[in-house]
């Protein structure tokens, strides 16, 4: 009779909206972002998690696929560290943390945003070294990380990002040789001063000694 293949019915349809809810992986990355940050002034406020995706929250743009591609919260007051969840926002385009009170480290995951244009951490309190997974981020233009507390040597990695247009590390606490070839020929010294930096490496000398 009708009651037990109406339960399964029932059933299969459930089961059918779970995925909706599951895959929403980007929104799930910024409510895991929110969760690490702490935000006295609520610029995170209208993050809600039970919404189907996140593209009606503040300080996030989406594309016409519902996709994140911009995460706008420079001067925002925010502070608390970033987490791997980072990674998963597969589209972003622009990552804009400028001017925060963010800690810890920058997370290696961010190398996994192959579509990143821009990605401004300047003026927080980052620390530890910049990964060499960066270098993954073939499409990216713009890489602020200056004034933080990153240490460690630029890595040489880095001069493979052959769309680099500006590339600041000034004012952290970086040692080492600054990286010569492809775009950083074309860096002025000031996205370099004020670290423990050594002058440009010497032409014929790779691979020398980088490190600190
Ligand atoms: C950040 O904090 C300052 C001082 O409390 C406040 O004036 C400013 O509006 C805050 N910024 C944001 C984006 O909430």
């Amino acid at each position: 009779m009708a009651p037990l293949p109406l339960f399964s019915l029932l059933f299969t349809f459930l089961l059918s909206l779970t995925p909706t809810f599951s895959t929403n992986s980007e929104g799930n990355a910024l409510h895991a972002l929110r969760s690490r940050l702490s935000d006295p002034t609520n610029v995170l406020q209208s993050w809600d998690p039970t919404l189907v995706n996140p593209c009606t929250w503040f300080h996030v743009t989406c594309d016409s696929n519902n996709h994140v591609i911009r995460l706008d919260l420079g001067n925002s007051n925010i502070s608390g560290s970033l987490g791997s969840e980072l990674g998963e926002l597969k589209h972003l385009q622009y990552l804009e943390l400028y001017r925060n009170d963010i800690t810890g480290k920058i997370p290696k995951e961010l190398g996994n945003l192959k579509n990143l244009v821009s990605m401004d951490l300047y003026e927080n309190r980052f620390e530890g070294e910049i990964p060499k997974s960066l270098a993954k981020l073939k499409s990216i233009r713009f890489l602020r990380l200056n004034n933080n507390k990153l240490t460690g040597s630029i890595p040489r990695e880095l001069t493979r990002l052959s769309n680099l247009k500006v590339f600041d590390v000034s004012n952290n606490d970086l040692c080492g040789t600054i990286p010569v070839d492809g775009p950083f020929a074309t860096f002025p010294m000031e996205s370099f001063e004020h670290n423990r930096l050594s002058g440009p490496e010497l032409q014929g000398l790779v691979p020398y000694d980088f490190g600190c």
